[in-house]
């Protein structure tokens, strides 16, 4: 399939080929604006139209909110499997065999201690340091740890590193959260599954604490959620910095600045101050046209991608009557559960196709879990990082990839003169 292009200048017409729905950006540089110029470029600063790889991870069809990891709906995994299992049909694209999932499992329980240098940075952050940030210091110094992970050519090496993001993020977020609170890390315990241990290294140590096998059935679902979504800002962020051939803890702690953002995986947390905000279904009204003046954003509201209900958030308000079965009802789920309706009747959200994507019920949860708002967007991140790592170790694969660099449209002076400071 071809696509032709006619110059109306000059008469000249150009045959583009069109393959899986795309042109190459860079066919189009065959067509001169001016004599001395570069070629046509396109413009798109946030991406809005442009494929920036080739993948086989993920699928997602916003207008009727699908989401498919390796082409498994999402609604399946969340049903039927584990994160770990996730993780790995992320990772190498088929579901393990039993075998090979107690391998990987194995693998994975084996890498979830972290050095004492790295407890010895936590410990030097101030007690009311994000846990974002020293989330991000902490995979950014696991690369001082394992100098070998800059061999990214070598499967074998990227395997490891693989294995050690997966296994060290969750040991991490704990870390950061057990120095918020003022209390001794808890040592990783390898005879627990991943979410049981990550919720018993947040909770337990001292001997008090017995993990509930339905919170951690949660949690092994939010992880699942979570843990991928093509093409996203901090996927995109771990793919730019990946290609210039970094090692993947410095292309993870990329994929975790992004994630920090309010517009990405900080809504979550601005989610939850928006409803305490609220604090109660009289108090809606007054916000919605708030919103609708352009005072404020309806946080955990609107998706790039989804024009539709955000199945992820389908799921996850299915998962707060199981968590809150143990844990009691958050009083602020009558709110939420209020806005979305009030909202999704309104004129404003539904002209601009604006549904509740995945933060929006997600802190709700979070909170009844006993975490505090600061800590949510680790426990996406901890979530996110299987995808982050497949999607790295993809990119590293893809003979297509070569450095990320954009190109620009120069808004700025043409050539002109240094002035001395004494005559300006
Ligand atoms: N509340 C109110 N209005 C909104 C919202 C919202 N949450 N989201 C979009 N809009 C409006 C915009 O003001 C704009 O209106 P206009 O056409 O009158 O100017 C229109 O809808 C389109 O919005 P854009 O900003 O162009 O949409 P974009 O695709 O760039 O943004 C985003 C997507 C960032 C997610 C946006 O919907 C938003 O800010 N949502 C709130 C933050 C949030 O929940 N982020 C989490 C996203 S999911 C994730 O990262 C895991």
């Amino acid at each position: 399939m071809t696509l032709t292009i006619t110059d109306n200048r000059t008469g000249a017409t150009y045959e583009l080929t069109i393959t899986d729905g795309t042109i190459r950006a860079t066919d189009l540089r065959q067509i001169k604006v001016d004599a001395t110029d570069f070629g046509l470029m396109t413009y798109d600063p946030a991406f809005m139209n442009t494929a920036s790889c080739r993948s086989a991870i993920t699928f997602i069809d916003g207008d009727v909110g699908i989401l498919r990891y390796r082409g498994i709906p999402i609604e399946q995994l969340a049903e039927q499997s584990t994160f770990l299992e996730v993780s790995y049909l992320l990772v190498h694209g088929e579901l393990p065999s039993q075998s090979e999932l107690d391998a990987w499992v194995g693998e994975i329980a084996g890498h979830v201690d972290v050095d004492g240098s790295i407890a010895d940075i936590f410990r030097g952050f101030r007690r009311d340091a994000h846990p974002m940030g020293m989330l991000q210091a902490g995979t950014a110094a696991l690369g001082t740890l394992h100098p070998e992970a800059v061999a990214i050519g070598d499967a074998d090496v990227r395997h490891r590193q693989i294995v050690r993001t997966i296994a060290k993020i969750a040991t991490l977020g704990a870390m950061a959260y057990r120095h918020n609170a003022g209390k001794d890390f808890v040592p990783p315990d390898r005879n627990l599954s991943y979410a049981a241990n990550f919720l018993n290294m947040l909770f337990g140590g001292d001997g008090s604490y017995q993990v509930d096998d339905r919170v951690a059935a949660a949690m092994d679902v939010l992880f699942i959620l979570h843990a991928d979504h093509e093409q996203n800002c901090s996927t995109s962020a771990v793919r730019s910095v990946g290609s210039s051939q970094v090692d993947p803890y410095s292309a993870v702690t990329a994929g975790l600045a992004a994630l920090y953002g309010p517009l990405h995986g900080g809504a979550n947390e601005a989610v939850l101050k928006m409803l305490r905000r609220i604090e109660k279904r009289g108090n809606i009204p007054a916000f919605i046209e708030g919103v609708k003046g352009g005072d404020e954003r309806l946080m955990g509201f609107g998706h790039r991608v989804y024009k539709n209900y955000d199945p992820r958030a389908r799921i996850i308000k299915k998962a707060c009557d199981d968590v809150f079965a143990v844990t009691g009802v958050n009083p602020l789920l009558e709110v939420a559960v209020e806005l979305e309706r009030i909202a999704l009747e309104d004129e404003y959200f539904v002209t601009r196709r604006l549904y509740p994507n995945v933060d929006f019920y997600s802190g709700l949860i979070y909170e009844a879990l006993g975490m505090p708002a600061e800590m949510f967007t680790v426990l996406f991140a901890i979530g996110r990082a299987p995808g982050w790592i497949a999607q790295w170790n993809e990119m590293i694969q893809d003979s297509d990839q070569k450095i990320s660099r954009p190109r620009q449209i120069y808004t700025g002076y043409d050539e002109r003169d240094y002035v001395p400071m004494s005559a300006r």
